[in-house]
C-alpha cells in the first residue's frame, strides 16, 4: 500500500525518545541524511527532589547544533519524576538555556521507575500529576506537553488522568495506546486510545507500532483528526521511513541502500566521538532494529553479533 489515499503533507512527524537508542548520535545521523522529521523528543532525564539546578548536568544530553537551535526539527527535552518544585525548576532552566517546549514522561513501563511512582507509575495518581502541572504551568514562556500511555494496570487510568490535563494549555498530549503491564508487546488498543482521544481537545500525538505505510495508513484512516504522528522502532529500524512516506515511495531498501549507508557511516563516526567504551555493543544493539528492514539480514546480523571492532562492522 502507498500513500495515494492521504494528503501526506497535513501530517507530522516527530522522532519518539527511546533511552540508549536515539541520543545524539542517531539523531544527528538520522537527520542529516534523511528528511521529514520536524521535531525530536530527547530520552528522559530524571529529576528528584534532590536534582541541582545545574545545566551541565544535562549538557551530555544534546549536541552544540540542538543547544544552539541550529538543526531543522524541534528538540525536546523530557523529563521524568514527581517531585513539582524540581520538574518546574529544571523546566524553567532548559527554557533559560534556549529549549522553548519540555516534555513529561507519564508513559515509562519499566517496573524499577513505576514502583517509584514515576513514568507511567504516576498515571494511578491524578492528584499528584495535578500538584505537577500546577507547578509546570507557573513557569513562563514555555510550551510544556505530556506522553501518557492508556493506563498502569487499568484503562480507568487514563479516563481519570484526562479529566485533570484538560484544565491546562498543554501543547499537546502523546498517547501510546498500550498499558505499562503490556510494556512494548502485545495488541495496541485503539479502541481504548479512541475513547481517550474524544475526551480531550488537547492536541493528541499518535504514538505505536507504526513500522510501515500500512500501519501509517490504518492509523490516518481511523482517526482523520490525528495529523502529529511520533515513531520510535520504526524509524530505527528503517531510519528512511518518513522520508519515504512523504516522498510518496516505497520502503525499498535497494533504493535507499547509499543513504542508509551515509546514516551508518555518519552514526559510526559520531559513536566513535563519544567517551562511551561500548560503541561495538551499542552499535550491535542498533542491529537488532536495522535487521527488521536490512536485506539478508539475518546473515548480516549473525556477522554483526560476532564482531569485536566497529572496522568489521562497516557494510
Ligand atoms: C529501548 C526503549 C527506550 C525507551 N525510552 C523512552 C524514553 O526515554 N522516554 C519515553 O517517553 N519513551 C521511551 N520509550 C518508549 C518510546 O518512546 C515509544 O513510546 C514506544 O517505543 C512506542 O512507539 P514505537 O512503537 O513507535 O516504538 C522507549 C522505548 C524503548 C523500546
Amino acid at each position: 500500500m502507498n500513500n495515494s489515499r492521504i494528503d501526506i503533507n497535513k501530517y507530522s512527524f516527530s522522532l519518539a525518545p527511546l533511552r540508549g537508542i536515539t541520543g545524539k548520535e542517531f539523531r544527528t545521523a538520522l537527520t542529516r541524511n534523511f528528511n521529514g522529521i520536524s521535531a525530536c523528543f530527547l530520552p528522559f532525564v530524571s529529576v528528584t527532589e534532590v536534582s541541582a539546578d545545574k545545566f551541565s548536568r544535562y549538557s551530555n544530553i544534546f549536541t552544540l547544533d540542538e543547544l544552539l537551535n541550529k538543526v531543522d526539527y524541534e528538540v525536546i527535552p523530557q523529563i521524568i519524576g514527581n517531585y513539582p518544585p524540581a520538574i518546574a525548576r529544571i523546566s524553567a532552566m532548559f527554557r533559560d538555556n534556549g529549549f522553548n517546549h519540555v516534555n513529561l514522561n507519564l508513559g515509562c513501563p519499566m517496573p524499577q521507575i513505576t514502583k517509584k511512582m514515576r513514568g507511567s507509575g504516576l498515571l494511578p495518581y491524578p492528584d499528584k500529576i495535578k500538584s505537577i502541572l500546577d507547578e509546570v504551568f507557573k513557569v513562563n514562556n514555555l510550551k510544556f506537553s505530556v506522553k501518557i500511555r492508556l493506563g498502569l494496570n487499568s484503562y480507568e487510568d487514563a479516563y481519570d488522568v484526562i479529566a485533570v490535563l484538560n484544565n491546562y494549555p498543554l501543547h499537546e498530549l502523546i498517547i501510546h495506546p498500550r498499558l505499562a503491564i503490556d510494556r512494548y508487546a502485545g495488541e495496541i488498543n485503539l479502541t481504548e486510545f479512541e475513547k481517550v482521544m474524544k475526551m480531550t481537545s488537547i492536541p493528541v500525538t499518535y504514538n505505536g507500532d507504526i513500522v510501515d505505510y500500512d500501519t501509517f495508513i490504518d492509523k490516518t484512516l481511523r482517526f482523520p483528526n490525528i495529523t502529529n504522528y511520533m515513531i520510535g522502532r520504526g524509524l530505527v529500524a528503517c531510519p528512511f521511513l518518513v522520508e519515504a512516506f512523504k516522498a510518496n515511495h516505497s520502503l525499498d531498501y535497494n533504493f535507499y541502500f547509499d543513504k542508509f549507508r551515509n546514516f551508518y557511516y555518519d552514526l559510526i563516526d559520531s559513536l566513535e566521538e563519544c567517551e562511551e567504551r561500548d560503541n561495538v555493543s551499542r552499535l550491535k544493539v542498533y542491529w537488532i532494529y536495522f535487521k527488521k528492514f536490512f536485506p539478508d539480514s539475518e546473515e548480516v546480523y549473525h556477522k554483526m553479533v560476532r564482531c569485536n571492532s566497529i572496522s568489521e562492522m562497516k557494510i
